[in-house]
């Protein structure tokens, strides 16, 4: 069958990556969660002071980055794939309250973007992916043959995250939690490169009153439907 590129972006706590995972799972294809490599990229710079309020700490992020080796590798436990930064295994760590409070900042940094582009690029050369993000419909493969816009309500986001956290043994409050939804939202959707922004071709799914089955079967179905017309085109080549 033909294997296509399937992109989905979004806000933040949408359940982008739980239905991403699945989709993979049933199509036989790779996931790729980018936010875990903003996210990882974020961590280091936590743990070697690289923020903080004068722009030359950033610089020193910059000239650290080629220092940063990133990788997915799976998880036998789980069954899926967790993120390691120059080896350690950082898939835990890098989903703290902590994190998410940086990493939108992180995200803006033009050098961090290229290098994170460039290796996301790379996964996808052979097809059969599927990737979330925030600019994958729209930079990383703007030929992606199929691209969602996953979107819901800053208050069932921040629910479902809050959720997540106590889940998580986190000590948060839900206003807390708020508050962070929102300041990334503005935050990813103003930055000067790459913004998050709906591709002109994508699917708006708004899944603030949905719940998870019935969004990972229309998706799939969908996305089925993609995949016959993919194929049908190329056996009438
Ligand atoms: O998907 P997430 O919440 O784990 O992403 C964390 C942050 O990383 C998010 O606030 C914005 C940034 N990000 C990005 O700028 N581009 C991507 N492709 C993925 C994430």
């Amino acid at each position: 069958m033909q294997k296509i590129i399937i992109a989905i972006d979004g806000y933040s706590s949408t359940g982008k990556s739980t239905v991403a995972k699945r989709l993979a799972k049933a199509l036989g294809y790779i996931y790729v969660d980018t936010g875990a490599m903003y996210r990882a990229v974020t961590y280091h710079a936590l743990k070697n002071g690289f923020i903080g309020t004068d722009s030359g700490k950033l610089r020193d992020l910059i000239e650290d980055l080629p220092k940063i080796e990133l990788k997915f590798m799976p998880n036998n436990e789980t069954g899926q794939s967790d993120m390691y930064l120059n080896g350690e295994n950082v898939e835990k760590a890098i989903r703290t309250l902590g994190v998410s409070k940086y990493v939108s900042k992180v995200a803006t940094v033009d050098a961090v973007r290229r290098k994170l582009v460039d290796m996301q690029k790379k996964m996808g050369s052979e097809k059969g992916i599927v990737m979330d993000g925030r600019d994958i419909g729209t930079v990383v493969f703007p030929k992606a043959e199929f691209k969602i816009f996953m979107t819901a309500s800053p208050e069932k986001r921040a629910q479902r995250r809050y959720k997540e956290l106590l889940d998580r043994g986190e000590q948060v409050t839900f206003e807390e939690v708020l508050k962070n939804v929102r300041e990334r939202d503005h935050i990813d959707s103003t930055r000067e490169i790459s913004p998050l922004q709906k591709a002109e071709d994508a699917i708006v799914f708004d899944n603030s009153d949905m719940g998870l089955q019935e969004q990972f079967e229309r998706i799939h179905d969908f996305a089925l439907r993609v995949i016959g017309k993919q194929q049908n085109k190329k056996d009438a080549k």
